[in-house]
Formats: C-alpha cells, sequence, structure tokens
C-alpha cells in the first residue's frame, strides 16, 4: 500500500494533476483525492481547475462529464470499466423517438446518462438540482431521463407535466419499504436521510431527501445524534469522519455500487504512472453535451 500511495505521491507533483472522487468512492481513495464530493460539486470543481491533469475516480458518466466540461485536459479514467448501470438505461434512439412524440417538451437529464444522450438533452440535472433545472424552464412539459424515481420526486415538487423514462438504480431501487420498517424498529426516534433515486414508497418515509452532499450537509447541522442512511455505503465514511460524536447506520446491506468499488489505490498509481486510461469523447458529441452541461451550471445547485 505505501509503495501505491509513495507512486501517487510522485506522479502527481511531477504531472500536477488533482484527484477527484465521488462520495460512494472507496474511503481509502476518498483518503487521497483532493476532493470528494457529490456529482453536482465535482462537475462544477472539473469546470474551474487550473490543473492540466485530472485524475477522476468514480463512474465513467463522470469522468466523461469532466473532460465534456474542460476539453483541453488530460482526463484519466483508473477504471474504465466502473460503468453506471442507470447510465446505460437510455439510449440515443429511443430518446430521439420520445422527442419526436413531444416535439413541444423540453429534454432534462440527469447526468447518470452517456455523453451521446446529454448530447440530445437541453440541460442536465443533478440529484441535488433537478427540480430547480425543471421549474427554470419554460416549457410545460419535460422528458426526465434515465431515471424514474428521481422523475417521481420531481414531479411532486412541480407542476410541469413530467414524461418519465423507465430507468433506475440498481442499488437504489433495491431499498424496499419493508427494509425501512425493520431499520426503523431496530433504531427507534433516529432520522432517516435518503437519496432521491429511492423508491418513492421509501421516500415517502424520509426526514430528508437529499443528493450524497445534502446528506453530508443535513446531518452536519442537524441537532440529532442518529441517522438511517439511504444511500450508497461509501457515504458513511465522510459522515462518520465528520461527525464522530454521531452514529450512523444503513437503510439496508443490499446498498452498495459494485462499479464504485473498482478503483483500487494500485489503479490510481498506475494510472497517473502510464497515463491511463485517457477520456476521449467525439467532438460533436461532446460540444453539444457541453451545452446541456453549462446550461446545469448556469441554473446552479
Ligand atoms: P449524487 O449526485 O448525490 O452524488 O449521486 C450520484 C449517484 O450516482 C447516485 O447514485
Ligand atoms: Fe449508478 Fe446507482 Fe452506482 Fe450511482 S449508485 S453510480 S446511480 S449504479
Amino acid at each position: 500500500m505505501f509503495e501505491q500511495l509513495d507512486k501517487i505521491a510522485k506522479y502527481k507533483k511531477e504531472r500536477n494533476a488533482v484527484i477527484l472522487a465521488h462520495n460512494y468512492q472507496a474511503d481509502l481513495i476518498q483518503d487521497i483525492a483532493d476532493y470528494v464530493g457529490d456529482s453536482f460539486g465535482l462537475s462544477q470543481k472539473a469546470a474551474q481547475l487550473e490543473n492540466d491533469l485530472i485524475v477522476f475516480c468514480g463512474v465513467n458518466f463522470m469522468a466523461e462529464s469532466a473532460k465534456i466540461l474542460s476539453p483541453d485536459k488530460i482526463v484519466l479514467n483508473p477504471e474504465i470499466n466502473a460503468d453506471c448501470p442507470m447510465a446505460r438505461m437510455a439510449g440515443v434512439e429511443k430518446l430521439r423517438e420520445l422527442k419526436a412524440k413531444h416535439p413541444q417538451a423540453a429534454v432534462v437529464t440527469y447526468v447518470n446518462s452517456t455523453a451521446a444522450v446529454k448530447a440530445e438533452s437541453d440541460v442536465c440535472c443533478t440529484s441535488s438540482n433537478a427540480v430547480k433545472i425543471v421549474e427554470s424552464l419554460p416549457q410545460k412539459k419535460i422528458i426526465f431521463l434515465p431515471d424514474k424515481n428521481l422523475a417521481d420526486y420531481v414531479n411532486k415538487r412541480t407542476n410541469k407535466e413530467i414524461i418519465y423514462w423507465e430507468g433506475f438504480c440498481p442499488t437504489h431501487h433495491s431499498v424496499t419499504l419493508e427494509d425501512l420498517k425493520k431499520s426503523r424498529e431496530l433504531f427507534p426516534n433516529t432520522e432517516i436521510l435518503a437519496h432521491p433515486e429511492c423508491r418513492a414508497e421509501v421516500l415517502a418515509e424520509a426526514d430528508y431527501i437529499g443528493s450524497t452532499a445534502g446528506i453530508l450537509n443535513y446531518a452536519r447541522e442537524s441537532s440529532a445524534q442518529s441517522f438511517i442512511i439511504g444511500t450508497e455505503m461509501g457515504l458513511l465514511h465522510r459522515l462518520k469522519k465528520e461527525n464522530p460524536a454521531k452514529e450512523f447506520h444503513l437503510l439496508s446491506s443490499q446498498l452498495i455500487c459494485r462499479d464504485m468499488k473498482k478503483t483500487s489505490l494500485e489503479k490510481v498509481a498506475r494510472a497517473l504512472e502510464n497515463m491511463e486510461t485517457k477520456v476521449e469523447i467525439d467532438e460533436k458529441i461532446r460540444l453539444k453535451a457541453a451545452k446541456a452541461l453549462q446550461a446545469m451550471l448556469e441554473i446552479g445547485g
């Protein structure tokens, strides 16, 4: 392990690199990263950074978004097999058909999507700004993809007509109302904080719903001492580190995203040493996807 840490430090310095990691990454990866955050915070960071080289530890769509926003920088993806299954549930052809069917609708695409799908969209959103983005648009009808649970969360908070897509996060969607009831029995008088990718019936019972950064903020500011966490287990690392006196329990043992756990110290060291794997995106697609991501960043979080 120390050998990998030394290698990372050496090449990071030599190559003026910065390491970004999502809140779901393995504990060690979070600890070596320069910035750890949610999807929105990390895309903002990627757009602002002055470093020549970004190493993105997350899943493919996140490294891709960094490259879309920073085309002149080298973005390295240490684990190209880390793919978000939900992002694969939306394809360009089907989206074009839906757009043809609803020509008046705006297309709002969750960042958990491929660059090609972003390129077909008016604006992107993350779980932290989805409602704000939808509300900011002049159109009454919104095609919202790919997450049906996030779409439903937005639908309940806006008067717009939301057209759903049949996509979901296998990790968050696996949590059931039964899991929630069991957790409540085990830990009574504990606040439940959940990610909007969870099912509607789970969200209906939550005390707070928000992105990973939203959950971190809520737990930090709340006077409660104990929380049940309805999102991927990786978030527990920061929650515990930032709130050592508070208690955190995972809502379900199924809350693990295998793809997020594929990145290892060894892979990060190898990426920095060999400058691999560079994220490359077709320039036509990149330009169109950048418009949708920039539109989101302008509206904000
Ligand atoms: P956040 O935007 O909350 O970081 O979530 C990203 C994600 O992949 C959730 O499953
Ligand atoms: Fe995708 Fe779900 Fe993993 Fe997030 S937790 S990266 S939505 S599969």
